[in-house]
């Protein structure tokens, strides 16, 4: 028997709409557009040149029966309105990310998908890039031993791009644009509960928004995790850093390569005389002999599929009874995270948290 093929209706077709059309144009996943609702005409007039139907309103949307699940990819303060609308409409949701600017409006949402017996998930596609798999697949090995600190940074130069994002009151801003992204990463590799947060936040280039952060997340052993969002930033770092017991990694760049060293065998014997080297005065800092360590070329992973058909497939599997994979439980332990940072931010403090 032929599988069902479910209709989408996308609420906001924008700009990462127009991404999800153009992944689900390849046909490699069971979710067809059927038609689109943007407040902006001149969307709706696009999609119908691309053979979508154009509702007139939102309402117009949810009451058409064809439409199996509906996408949320408007501006961020408008998500909860539309899930919510969705699900008491009897439709599957999967809403872009951040899932919504607090975890009171998420409540709401999981308690809408309850009732409505509907799933609910999040566009958290980051889960599914080739850096990240990369990085969780260096420390799954065990090559590094346990790992104890992890930076994850994204970094850029040209500012926020004009419009919503360096409003506000639309949920604009780092934290929300990229740093639920790092926070879902860091805390999808890890059961341990999140026991302090702070953060730095910085308007170096729009006042009404963080344009940069500087994050740390610790968790209950001890772990920590440092994430940067920057886009003043001129000279790239690595995009991740990982230091474990026995060895560090590095992840350079979005397609997973980097390197990770080991230690073969300790090289920590220390005579009383301080020998001259580059850093001075120092045995700590004095180099090391390279017969102790091993290296591994971390290359770029060929096995993973770095776009959003893994999002929409664990949507489609968890629709025919399978276990939804980015769970609305773990979107609200990431919005949780996001509102101690911003609480550490406001008062200069770090936050205990239980999350
Ligand atoms: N998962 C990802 O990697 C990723 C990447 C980029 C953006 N996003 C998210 O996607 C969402 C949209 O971002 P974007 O970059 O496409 O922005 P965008 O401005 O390009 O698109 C937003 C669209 O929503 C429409 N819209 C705004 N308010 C509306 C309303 N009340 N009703 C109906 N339509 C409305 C706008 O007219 C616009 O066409 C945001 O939540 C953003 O965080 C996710």
């Amino acid at each position: 028997m032929e599988k069902k093929i479910y209709r989408l209706g996308i609420i906001g077709y924008g700009g990462m709409a127009g991404n999800h059309k153009k992944q689900l144009d390849k046909g490699e996943v069971r979710v067809k557009i059927k038609g689109v609702y943007d407040i902006d005409p001149s969307r709706a007039e696009l999609a119908k040149e691309q053979g979508f139907l154009a509702y007139s309103s939102a309402e117009e949307l949810l009451s058409d029966s064809e439409i199996d699940i509906v996408l949320v990819a408007t501006t961020n303060e408008t998500h909860m309105y539309y899930a919510i609308k969705a699900l008491e409409a009897g439709k599957h949701v999967i809403c872009e990310k951040p899932v919504t600017l607090s975890s009171a409006e998420l409540e709401k949402i999981t308690e809408a998908a309850k009732k409505a017996g509907k799933i609910f998930t999040v566009d958290q596609n980051r889960r599914f890039n080739r850096d990240y798999i990369n990085a969780c697949r260096v420390i799954n090995s065990g090559f590094l031993g346990k790992p104890y600190l992890i930076e994850s940074r994204v970094e850029g130069s040209r500012g926020v791009p004009e419009g919503w994002r360096t409003d506000k009151s639309k949920g604009g801003g780092m934290m929300y644009d990229w740093g639920v992204h790092m926070i879902d990463q860091i805390m999808y590799m890890t059961d341990e509960k999140v026991v302090n947060v702070f953060c730095k936040m910085y308007s170096i280039n729009y006042p009404d928004v963080d344009d940069n952060f500087r994050l740390t997340l610790t968790f209950e052993s001890g772990f920590t995790a440092h994430i940067e969002i920057s886009t003043n930033n001129f000279i790239t770092k690595p995009r991740f850093y990982i230091y474990g017991k026995e060895g560090t990694a590095v992840i350079n760049d979005w397609d997973g390569v980097g390197k990770a060293v080991k230690k073969l065998k300790e090289d920590n014997k220390w005579g009383r005389e301080i020998q001259p080297v580059k850093a001075g005065p120092t045995k700590t800092m004095a180099p090391r002999d390279p017969s102790t360590l091993e290296t591994l070329e971390l290359t770029e992973p060929q096995d993973v599929e770095d776009n959003l058909n893994p999002v929409y497939r664990q949507l489609v599997d968890a629709i025919e009874g399978k276990e939804l994979l980015i769970k609305p439980s773990q979107a609200m332990r990431v919005v949780k995270v996001m509102e101690a940072a911003f609480e550490s931010d406001k008062t200069g403090e770090a936050i205990k948290t239980n999350i």
